[in-house]
């Protein structure tokens, strides 16, 4: 069985990786849509089409189950592809707010989401928000430079750290709980993070979540066989052997740093 991830680029290795963790028994197919990369800078209606257009690319490869491992993908055009391709399980991701109030709850602080400004911006993301955020304690922060500078591999540089500096130089961190990484992308700032933020700060992304979500589809639609060996096939929509190479190269980062 063979289960297809998909991202705009690099950034949904950090689901991919868990996903290697905890079902090593199946294979996968990575795709990145680096034609088009980043989406969350974009409109709607672009990435939509973008969307729609690799993954109709990816059901050629005869994928068993397919993770859209891109929150700002997912706010667009999760519903879309489920209606289009209703044979295969399709889960999607979403920024982990409820996981984060819940573990927050008790600390009486407050929870800070970084996402893409399109995620942001959403009736998706104000769903959520409104549906898990009953106290009111979510604020909410894009970081629109995070995603090129993951995509140019600066997973720990000053500059990047510079920039964490500078949008969180007007909060006053000791008020918060949580922090939630609202873009796949963003994982692989833990070690920045960890660094600047107070040590009671805790850190969440969505990738645990999906990755149980997958599991659990993979049962219900009896797709869990177990003969792969954690074998992953990388392609991009530019059809650009060296990103391949950089794909391999990110993800050995985040098991080697076990992200
Ligand atoms: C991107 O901007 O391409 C990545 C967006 C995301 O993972 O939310």
């Amino acid at each position: 069985m063979t289960i297809g991830i998909f991202d705009s680029g690099i950034g949904g290795l950090t689901v991919l990786s868990e996903a290697i963790r905890r079902i090593p028994t199946e294979d996968y197919y990575f795709v990145a849509d680096t034609l088009h990369a980043p989406y969350g800078i974009k409109s709607k209606q672009e990435v939509e089409s973008y969307v729609m257009e690799a993954v109709s690319g990816m059901m050629e490869l005869d994928i068993d189950a397919l993770v859209i491992a891109c929150n700002t993908a997912t706010s667009i055009a999760v519903e879309l592809l489920r209606e289009q391709y209703p044979a295969i399980p399709i889960i999607g991701m979403e920024p982990a707010v409820k996981p984060a109030v819940e573990m927050n709850a008790s600390t009486g602080r407050r929870v800070l989401v970084f996402a893409t400004p399109l995620t942001l911006s959403l009736p998706k993301y104000y769903a959520l928000v409104s549906r898990v955020d009953d106290n009111h304690i979510v604020d909410s922060l894009p970081m629109e430079r995070l995603v090129p500078f993951c995509e140019q591999m600066k997973f720990n540089e000053h500059e990047v750290e510079q920039y964490f500096l500078d949008k969180l130089a007007d909060y006053d961190l000791q008020q918060y709980g949580m922090v939630v990484l609202g873009c796949t992308h963003y994982p692989y700032f833990k070690p920045i993070l960890q660094r600047i933020l107070p040590p009671h700060v805790g850190i969440v992304d969505g990738s645990v979540g999906t990755v149980r979500r997958l599991a659990a589809q993979l049962h219900r639609y009896g797709l869990a066989r177990g003969k792969g060996s954690g074998r992953v096939t990388f392609y991009n929509t530019a059809q650009d052997d060296s990103y391949n190479e950089k794909m391999k190269k990110a993800l050995q980062y985040l098991q080697h740093n076990e992200i």
